[in-house]
């Protein structure tokens, strides 16, 4: 395996950074864009992703990777550079969401299978071509009380193990991301059941698809009560609880693993995300790759108006910091107080 991959996976997750995850598809960006009474268009899409790849102190201190687009690889900044480029000049990697989206299951009900393998070779040679040095498939995993199914774990795992494959041998580096949903009742224990049961199915399908670990990045959920369970754990109980299903599941031959935001709240993932570290004496480096959790902030700033740009680079900048922090266990509530 060439050896760049090894070195991306590493960066990718370098203490003090993570990844900026601004690959919501079209349809998923207009209702972020709608939440804040903004025009979701080819332009305003490109203004406001611009607008956050030129926030040069976090794209160059706090931000590793930025996860893009099939639309926004392609786009140019308003003075016609490319945005890979503006993305590379401030020394972060760019990367490409390539799936084609979780769709209902055949013969189970509430349950998702993520497609895009077909054609997946050749999309892959292109994404090269435009300057993508990582890739991201998301694979979705619903709790209910009789779901996940095991049919439903296996299938997407193998396809994430199938998509990995393809992606080493195009020399990207895959993220594969088995999101464990916080939708639900559910309490604690049965997230930890459920995503011990999904990693260790996705690593048993990485083993058999011969996909590289060293070469590989996992973005997972972290262990957590569902969103509407009545006795939720506290931030030290989910960082045990993560890292202790973790230890058991997930290989210390993967270099990084960057965790999802999932629907948590930013200062909830921030917190989350430093009592991981902060538990230590782990043996991969645990970082973050953010959509929700790094733009809710600077997309209400923004509101679709380039007035507010300033105030929008400054919300991004602050909580790229503050997850920067988070990184090495050194981020402190009180810190967040300094919030632009
Ligand atoms: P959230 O952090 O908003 O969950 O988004 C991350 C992501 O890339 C989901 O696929």
């Amino acid at each position: 395996m060439a050896k760049s991959l090894e070195i991306v996976a590493a960066a990718l997750g370098a203490p003090g950074g993570g990844i900026l995850a601004a690959d919501e598809s079209t349809g998923t960006i207009k209702k972020r864009f709608d939440s804040v009474h903004a025009k979701s268009t080819e332009e305003t899409r490109r203004n406001y992703r611009e607008m956050l790849f030129q926030t040069e102190v976090a794209m160059r201190e706090n931000i590793s990777g930025v996860i893009l687009y099939d639309e926004t690889i392609r786009q140019k900044a308003k003075d016609g550079t490319p945005l890979v480029e503006l993305i590379k000049a401030a020394g972060t990697i760019p990367g490409i969401k390539v799936d084609q989206g979780a769709k209902p299951m055949a013969g189970h009900p509430g349950e998702l299978v993520t497609e895009g393998l077909t054609g997946l070779r050749d999309r892959l040679a292109d994404y090269y071509e435009l300057g993508a040095r990582f890739a991201k498939w998301r694979a979705v995993i619903n709790i209910a009380s009789h779901i996940p199914t095991p049919a439903c774990i296996r299938a997407n795992m193998h396809a994430l193990a199938r998509y990995a494959a393809l992606c080493q041998e195009a020399n990207i580096v895959p993220i594969v991301e088995p999101e464990v949903l916080m939708d639900g009742d559910h309490d604690i224990e049965r997230c930890y059941e459920v995503t011990e049961a999904t990693l260790r199915s996705l690593f048993a399908e990485l083993y058999e698809q011969r996909v590289n670990l060293e070469g590989t990045v996992l973005k997972p959920s972290m262990v957590i009560s569902g969103s509407k369970c009545t006795n939720r754990a506290g931030v030290e109980e989910v960082a045990e609880k993560t890292v202790h299903c973790f230890r058991r599941a997930v290989p210390a031959a993967i270099p990084s693993i960057v965790f999802l935001s999932g629907g948590q709240s930013d200062l909830d993932a921030t917190a989350h995300l430093n009592a991981i570290n902060s538990l230590g004496n782990l043996p991969w480096q645990m970082s973050f790759s953010y959509g929700r959790a790094l733009q809710a902030a600077p997309l209400k700033a923004w509101s679709g108006k380039t007035e507010n740009e300033p105030k929008a680079q400054a919300a991004l900048a602050h909580r790229a910091a503050m997850n920067g922090l988070a990184t090495q266990g050194a981020w402190k509530p009180e810190l967040e107080k300094a919030t632009p």
